[in-house]
């Protein structure tokens, strides 16, 4: 092949969907270029007599079919693509010779230098199809190729790297995305890159802020707090705010802190957008309400602990006419309760669970400004919670966390049962 070895790879992109491609070898390699090669639907038979616990669940699954054996000349009659990664360096050089004989393209994981194809590095974002093939003096140079490939998808990811006459086209309309707890790496991919292609953002005083200060000079960035309101309601204003910037024609990406329809009134604002005809996407985020207490060292749930955790809104005081929780049936359950915007009304609430039946020695966390440089815990039980939140002057934002999960990273929790 020394013949073949001085001239680039040709790049092309193969479509196989229905076309037979044959793998042999059952093991990493196979199990790394599958997912793909289904993607793809190609028509994949694997010869193997072993399989990795996840190829063969794919076989299970009827992604591939699985011929449980030793390669043997002939497999690779009527293939378009064949890909060797078997430990058997006998099987590879026979079905590299016969994939050389039928004209197969064929990709080697053993010895790129007789393959007649080379697997580029590839990763996709929003359409595009990325794969790079590098080759320097020596031959080709895959980790060279991974470390571009992975600068071009996170470039297209985050919106930093975007082709000057092929722009992505920003979300029409209004983007609720969820932010997460505060941390601005705790973003998901899709919301930075919709903040990335924004117009305007309406964001609210939680959330990852810090993200605001990467955005270029023009988006306008607006203070959800600060939308005057005369003769409406705060969140209508908001509402208005929104409605009026997507019909200027603007991409409007509402940030918001944890997830949209965790107590954040994003159905709110979605209704009020659907009302207008105004196209709304809703981006998930990671809730303050399991990240939070996790940033703190607090497993919600934990075996052998707690098999349930309640989520609960503690705005307003368990005796207050406006309160839709039932805080004496919240006192019988046995898992963890974690109460949002409760700082205020923590003593009231802990006197309402301790007097419905909860041990006063059940364990209490207050977790505030979780996943960012700010956080601390204060540590109490449901007696003594009200006077630990005063004394340490626990301020919101802040998670509390009420159950025995609150002890299992300090190592003092019961041992989970069998
Ligand atoms: C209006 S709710 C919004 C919750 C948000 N949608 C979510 O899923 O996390 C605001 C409350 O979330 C909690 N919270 C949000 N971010 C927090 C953080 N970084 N640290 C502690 N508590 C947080 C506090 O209980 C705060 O009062």
């Amino acid at each position: 092949m020394a013949e073949h070895a001085d001239h680039p790879a040709y790049p092309v992109g193969l479509r196989l969907s229905g076309r037979r491609v044959v793998v042999v070898g059952g093991g990493q390699v196979a199990q790394r270029r599958l997912p793909a090669l289904i993607a793809a639907g190609a028509d994949i038979t694997l010869v193997s007599p072993s399989a990795t616990p996840s190829v063969e669940a794919m076989a299970d699954a009827g992604e591939i079919r699985w011929e449980r054996r030793r390669y043997e000349d002939g497999d690779l009659t009527d293939t378009w693509y064949a890909l060797i990664a078997s430990d058997d360096d006998a099987a590879n050089d026979a079905a590299s010779a016969e994939a050389e004989r039928t004209r197969t393209w064929c990709v080697r994981s053993d010895n790129a230098d007789v393959a007649t194809a080379w697997t580029p590095a590839t990763g996709r974002s929003e359409g595009v199809t990325v794969a790079v093939l590098s080759t320097d003096a020596q031959g080709r140079d895959p980790r060279h190729s991974a470390a571009v490939r992975d600068a071009i998808v996170e470039g297209l990811r985050d919106g930093t790297l975007t082709a000057p006459h092929h722009r992505t086209r920003p979300t029409p309309g209004v983007s609720l995305v969820g932010g997460g707890p505060g941390d601005p790496d705790l973003i998901t991919v899709r919301g930075r890159r919709l903040l990335a292609e924004a117009d305007v953002v309406i964001a609210d005083r939680l959330g990852p802020r810090d993200l605001l200060d990467e955005l270029p000079p023009h988006v306008q960035v607006i203070d959800a707090a600060k939308i005057p309101y005369g003769r409406f309601m705060a969140q209508e204003a908001i509402n208005q705010a929104l409605i009026e910037h997507a019909k200027a024609g603007k991409a409007v990406v509402r940030l918001k802190g944890g997830d949209p329809f965790v107590f954040g009134r994003g159905m709110e604002e979605a209704q009020a957008l659907a009302a207008e005809g105004i196209p709304c996407t809703v981006v998930p985020g990671i809730s303050s309400s399991i990240s939070v207490p996790g940033a703190a060292g607090i497993p919600v749930t934990h075996r052998g602990v707690a098999h349930e955790f309640t989520v609960v809104s503690g705005h307003v005081a368990p005796d207050d006419e406006r309160s839709l929780v039932d805080w004496a049936a919240l006192a019988q359950l046995r898992g963890t309760l974690v109460l949002l915007m409760a700082v205020d009304k923590i003593g009231a609430i802990a006197k309402a669970l301790v007097a419905h039946g909860k041990s006063p020695d059940t364990p209490v966390a207050l977790v505030q400004e979780g996943t960012t440089a700010s956080q601390r815990r204060v540590d109490a039980t449901l007696a003594t919670v009200a006077e630990r939140a005063a004394a340490e002057d626990v301020r919101p934002p802040a998670v509390i966390v009420i159950g025995d999960v609150v002890a299992v990273g300090t190592g003092t929790a019961p041992l989970p049962a069998e």
